[in-house]
């Protein structure tokens, strides 16, 4: 049921907008799309370790990866070991509860999850390199949702002026469980927690899991849309919180508490070498598209939060059957095209299990 709960909210409503939490800063060229594909190496074939526009901040663990990196190696074949270092001195202190959701692995590595019956596969990655976004930042505690499957790379993603908001398909450099490409990937980032308050994305403004993990809003100036987007799932009419709010976790007694956000993968046109060790085009531009609606606002306009911002809240439970996430799946309520004017629960109280991947 998941599976083709999943499947609407990605066909159905408009793809939202472009750029990494951690954001890169995309030109808009006008350069014609060309079909060029989204890697510059085919998968498994390794590229440059640490881009240069990581400047000095790749670790000294800093790798290209490929096919035996298997889901590590997302969503770009280099691990430059930026954000993910020191992962260890924060991942369980404070508010902070990461192993937990790695029981099955570890917080080094990534943990999937699935719902019994469903094909598509959610990832939480821990402090293992995943998540390296153009701007060379978001490698750490990553998380994805994959669907529809394939043996076969995807075809070249059309890339449209910035900001596209069109989602692509997703050719997976590390072709985890033997599977090439997905039809459908969205992608973000996620916290562990101690408490269901730490848990909440917003406590007060500046507070909360969306501080923690960059999930409201785009890096970068000209992107923050953050309180706009806290004032649409602030009133949220089918959330289980006794404030009908979706910046509260609904879970309240779980043994850790998850909270993360997704995006579609989109790809926009750009003209920057920057770009090249990752997507393998200057000209292309591919990321977790949390960029503006309307696109970055430098000279002051009002940037508007992507229209296809999903935020994810699960509590972790043990059972007879060991360990399980139940979750609710939050999105913003179509509005026509519109701007979004409330938050909905899309899916609720869905139980996933550690699966392979
Ligand atoms: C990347 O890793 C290599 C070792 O594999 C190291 O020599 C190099 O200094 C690292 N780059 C940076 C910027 O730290
Ligand atoms: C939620 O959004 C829908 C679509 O825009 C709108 O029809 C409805 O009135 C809104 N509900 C609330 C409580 O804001």
């Amino acid at each position: 049921m998941l599976q083709a709960v999943i499947a609407i909210v990605t066909s159905t409503i408009p793809v939202p907008v472009s750029a990494a939490v951690h954001g890169p800063t995309p030109s808009s060229s006008g350069r014609p799309a060309a079909a060029v594909s989204p890697f510059a190496a085919p998968p498994g074939i390794a590229t440059a370790g640490c881009p240069s526009n990581c400047g000095t901040r790749c670790g000294s663990h800093n790798a290209s990866c490929g096919w035996a990196q298997g889901g590590r190696c997302s969503p770009f074949s280099v691990l430059p070991n930026v954000q993910d270092q020191g992962c260890r001195a924060w991942e369980d202190r404070g508010r902070f509860s990461t192993s937990p959701f790695f029981r099955e692995s570890s917080p080094r590595s990534y943990q999937a999850w699935q719902s019994a019956g469903s094909s598509d596969t959610w990832v939480a990655h821990g402090c293992d390199g995943a998540g390296i976004q153009t701007d060379c930042f978001g490698d750490v505690m990553y998380f994805e949702h994959f669907d529809q499957p394939s043996p076969a790379p995807a075809p070249p993603c059309s890339s449209e002026p910035y900001p596209s908001h069109r989602a692509c398909s997703f050719t997976h450099p590390g072709k985890p469980s033997g599977a090439a490409s997905f039809g459908q990937y969205q992608c973000g980032w996620w916290r562990g927690y101690k408490s269901a308050n730490a848990a909440n994305l917003q406590n007060s403004p500046g507070r909360g899991a969306a501080y923690d993990a960059g999930l409201f809003g785009a890096a970068g100036a000209g992107a923050d849309y953050s309180k706009l987007l806290a004032d649409v799932l602030d009133n949220c009419p089918s959330c289980r919180t006794s404030t009908k709010s979706a910046l509260q976790t609904p879970f309240t007694d779980a043994k850790a508490f998850f909270t993360g956000a997704l995006w579609p993968w989109v790809c926009s046109e750009a003209d920057d070498a920057a770009y090249e060790p990752y997507t393998g085009s200057k000209y292309m531009n591919c990321y977790c598209d949390n960029e503006p609606h309307n696109g970055r606002q430098p000279s002051g306009g009002k940037p508007v939060f992507p229209y296809e911002s999903m935020f994810v809240y699960c509590g972790l439970y043990e059972d007879g059957s060991g360990n399980s996430l139940t979750c609710d799946l939050i999105t913003l309520e179509p509005n026509g095209g519109e701007q979004p004017t409330n938050a909905t629960v899309y899916a609720s109280s869905f139980v996933l299990r550690p699966a392979a991947f």
